[in-house]
């Protein structure tokens, strides 16, 4: 009885020992030929490698360039592994390559497959062309007549050894290493031309992969890590208008083309919409009208993968449009700027999601030209494209999540086009092609570009007049209502003049380096700023306030000068043309008609997070700035008037340095309530994230009460711990800050009208000069009275209310200091 029980329990483990063993296989097959492997993996760089033939191809050179699998990885757990693939030399480059096996890989920050993809370091298992396999540190030579044109590498391993066989193509095991190692865990990658020996040169040489096989008992599937083929959806929602676009990868012409948007009834799918694969920015665009927008809709997203035998495979992309929160406060996220060594962000990500925004808003550089680890590929134009993508895939898999809940305003700015700097004069080619960043036009070209904007702004609301600028570049400028706010998202690059149309100096154009008794060079005629397109939406924009209670303004960067060093903190700039403090004369104008309705400026681009009171006449006269932190900052900038020596005029009460009222290098009156300046330490080689932490990174969140009509801004930092937060530690200094939706009238409007009490509450007020009905003012009033302060003195005209329901007062003259006089209006 008691060895049946024995018998019966071993067989038992065993078999569930068995059931354990997952075996992975990839042969191709099945796929169209197409540049996007397949979900189970993740190519980097994504223009380097395809499938073509049911073969997975390496076009590329890049060091060590390779296709991670994700679906199937090596557990931490006991047991054992085999990974395999046929190899093939498909083209020898001027200098022998290699091929292999990435065993392994991890990376030391973060467990999540997608910093394992791009961080990841695994053990090294392959064969040179100069006729040595390789294992960790252990080499061995290969036979000299070792065919590498067709051959297969099968690497085995358990819990403290290795063993590399190399075998013929006719499956004869041809050599053997093996090697000591401690216990193996992570994704494994196949691997085109490894950095090898030092002073072996890199190698050139293109191989083909197939049959890629990954089984044992220490193998796991996490079809969790999967990335596609939906990779990931954006869409905003306006006056009743849902906008929603799916990012597909680069699939192939035989792929299927169409996908399907489907919203969920009951417990039913119901596909309402089906559009066709834009084909250069991989992009289905889904337009719903009529949306009701007072309740929670689920949507999927359909894509069927139809494979090359006509198989059929179903695959969903799930998230909520959620309903429109008119009637609580509306949080922002602001984000920039994502430089990879902090990918995928794990920290901010989980912070954000934690504060559950309504909406975000992500400024600029989305990506930036080193990000993934590679160079960029300029031309020719589709690659150019896929060369941008596989950086904006980055981008799409560390805020997916995120955006698949919730509205997503996404402006590129200058990197997202691979620029340092841009002034895009309405779409010029930059004149003598790529190299200078510190003139005018765009280096790529127009069919790249438009992608940038279809891949970021395809979700926006229509633009508010489509006409393409120069070469047929396409623009996005428009605006969104969500939530009683009134968005305009405008570029503050894509018309900007070139800074050599003003520059008389040596050296860059956009460097100014001393201060000038005149400075009115740097503004002469047809100098541009937003551009006329632009203003002629905003003067429109800012007199419509069809619910709406607060009006925002989106743009890439601050209308300010606000940072001193750039770089290092051995590189003082006096003033710098890439920054929106110029051109003055339009910068002005902007600030003007922002302050007509009281629009608050949300911005990022600079590295270094500013809360700013602008001036126009005087210093606060004018609407606030808030340049949110960037999302993980490479290139450092710091405000440090302090230390120049600069006089402290009006330090706020905090009494932080290198706050209070400065005039930049172009005469704007700055009023810089908060900074975020990095600290003398930069730099942590040991921690991406920490690295980020020090380097002033982060995000923001900008929380729009209307009932109070107040907006509080908080800049967290990139580590916060945003659910017992401690300000001092988890913000930068001088946030969070709430200020009044009227501060952004701008101080010193001692010029009263009379107080006007109304017996409706929160009417629309229009204030307008008597003498050329210009527009002066435009606001939801709170509560039942108000009083308009102005800047100048004179007479106007009120309108009270909006629609049919609107009452006049004329010829209204202010008094300054006090004015008694009291006007009750009946609506
Ligand atoms: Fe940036």
């Amino acid at each position: 009885m008691k060895l049946y029980s024995i018998l019966f329990f071993a067989t038992f483990f065993l078999l569930a020992s068995c059931s354990k063993i997952q075996t992975f296989t990839a042969g191709f097959d099945k796929t169209h030929d197409r540049v996007w492997v397949g979900k189970d993996f993740w190519s980097i760089p994504i223009e380097d490698w395809k499938v073509e033939d049911g073969k997975l191809h390496c076009i590329g050179k890049v060091p060590e360039s390779r296709v991670n699998l994700l679906t199937h990885v090596i557990s931490e757990e006991m047991g054992d592994f085999e990974v395999s693939s046929k190899i093939m030399l498909s083209e020898e480059g001027e200098v022998p390559g290699s091929a292999g096996f990435f065993i392994g890989v991890s990376d030391e920050e973060d467990p999540d497959v997608r910093a394992a993809c791009y961080f990841g370091n695994g053990v090294k298992a392959g064969v040179s062309l100069n006729g040595y396999a390789f294992l960790k540190n252990e080499k061995t030579e290969l036979p000299e007549d070792f065919d590498f044109s067709d051959f297969n590498l099968k690497v085995t391993g358990n819990n403290s050894k290795l063993k590399l066989a190399v075998l013929n193509k006719e499956g004869e095991v041809v050599q053997e290493l093996t090697s000591d190692h401690e216990p193996i865990h992570g994704l494994v990658a196949v691997v085109n031309n490894f950095m090898l020996d030092e002073n072996e040169p890199q190698g050139k040489s293109n191989f083909v992969f197939d049959d890629i096989v990954l089984k044992g008992s220490k193998v796991i599937e996490k079809q969790e890590n999967s990335f596609g083929p939906v990779l990931w959806t954006m869409h905003t929602m306006s006056k009743g208008t849902v906008k929603l676009m799916a990012l597909l990868p680069p699939v192939g012409e035989e792929d299927n083309q169409d996908v399907s948007l489907q919203l969920k009834n009951g417990e039913n799918w119901e596909t309402v919409s089906t559009e066709t694969i834009e084909s250069d920015s991989r992009t289905a665009l889904f337009r719903l009208e009529d949306w009701d927008d007072a309740k929670d809709v689920d949507y999927r997203v359909e894509y069927v993968e139809v494979g090359k035998d006509g198989s059929e495979t179903s695959n969903y992309y799930e998230g909520t449009i959620r309903e429109n929160p008119v009637d609580k406060p509306l949080k922002l996220g602001g984000l920039t700027c994502q430089f990879h060594f902090g990918f995928p962000y794990t920290p901010l990500v989980e912070n954000l999601t934690e504060l559950n925004p309504d909406m975000l808003y992500f400024s600029g550089d989305q990506i930036y030209e080193g990000n993934g680890g590679y160079p960029i590929k300029r031309e020719p134009a589709d690659v150019s494209i896929l060369s941008y993508l596989g950086k904006y895939y980055m981008f799409g898999w560390a805020f997916g999540d995120l955006m698949r809940n919730r509205p997503t305003v996404c402006t590129p700015d200058d990197h997202d086009v691979f620029h340092g700097n841009l002034w895009g004069e309405a779409g010029v080619d930059k004149p003598g092609g790529a190299g200078s960043s510190d003139t005018r036009g765009f280096m790529q070209s127009v069919d790249m570009v438009n992608v940038v904007n279809r891949t970021q702004c395809g979700q926006l609301p229509d633009p508010y007049d489509p006409t393409p600028i120069k070469r047929g570049m396409s623009v996005w400028y428009t605006d969104i209502n969500y939530g009683r706010i009134s968005f305009a998202v405008v570029s503050d690059r894509i018309f900007k003049t070139g800074p050599e149309a003003v520059s008389d100096w040596e050296g860059r154009h956009d460097h100014m380096k001393e201060p000038r008794e005149d400075l009115s060079f740097l503004d002469k005629e047809g100098v541009k700023m937003l551009g006329d397109r632009q203003m002629e939406f905003l003067n429109d924009w800012i007199e419509d306030w069809e619910e709406t209670d607060m009006k925002v303004l989106l743009s890439q960067t601050v209308f300010a000068n606000v940072a001193t060093h750039h770089g290092s903190l051995e590189n003082y700039l006096y003033g710098d043309l890439d920054s929106g403090g110029w051109p003055k004369t339009g910068r002005d104008k902007v600030i003007r008609l922002m302050r007509k309705g009281a629009a608050l400026h949300i911005n990022g681009d600079q590295h270094v997070p500013s809360l700013v009171q602008y001036g126009l006449e005087d210093y606060r006269d004018a609407g606030w700035s808030y340049c949110t932190p960037a999302i993980a900052v490479m290139y450092l900038r710091w405000f440090l008037p302090d230390e120049l020596g600069r006089p402290v005029l009006d330090r706020p009460e905090h009494g932080y340095p290198n706050t209070g009222k400065y005039t930049d290098a172009f005469g704007n009156k700055n009023y810089v309530y908060a900074i975020g300046n990095p600290g003398k330490n930069t730099i942590d080689r040991d921690s991406r994230y920490n690295h980020a932490q020090i380097r002033s990174s982060g995000f923001g969140m900008i929380t729009f009460d209307k009932d109070e009509r107040t907006i509080k801004m908080d800049a967290w930092r990139f580590q916060a711990d945003v659910e017992n937060p401690n300000p001092l530690r988890d913000q930068f200094p001088g946030w969070p800050h709430t200020i009044s939706q009227f501060d952004n009238f701008g101080k010193g409007t001692v010029n009263l009208l009379p107080m006007v009490e109304v017996n409706k509450p929160n009417q629309l007020i229009e204030v307008r000069k008597t003498s050329n009905n210009a527009l002066i003012r435009i606001f939801r009033m709170k509560g039942n009275s108000f009083q308009v302060g102005l800047h100048h003195p004179g007479t106007f005209d009120i309108k009270v209310g909006e629609g049919e329901n609107v009452k006049e007062i004329k010829g209204l003259s202010t008094q300054e200091g006090e004015n008694p006089e009291k006007i009750s209006v009946e609506l």
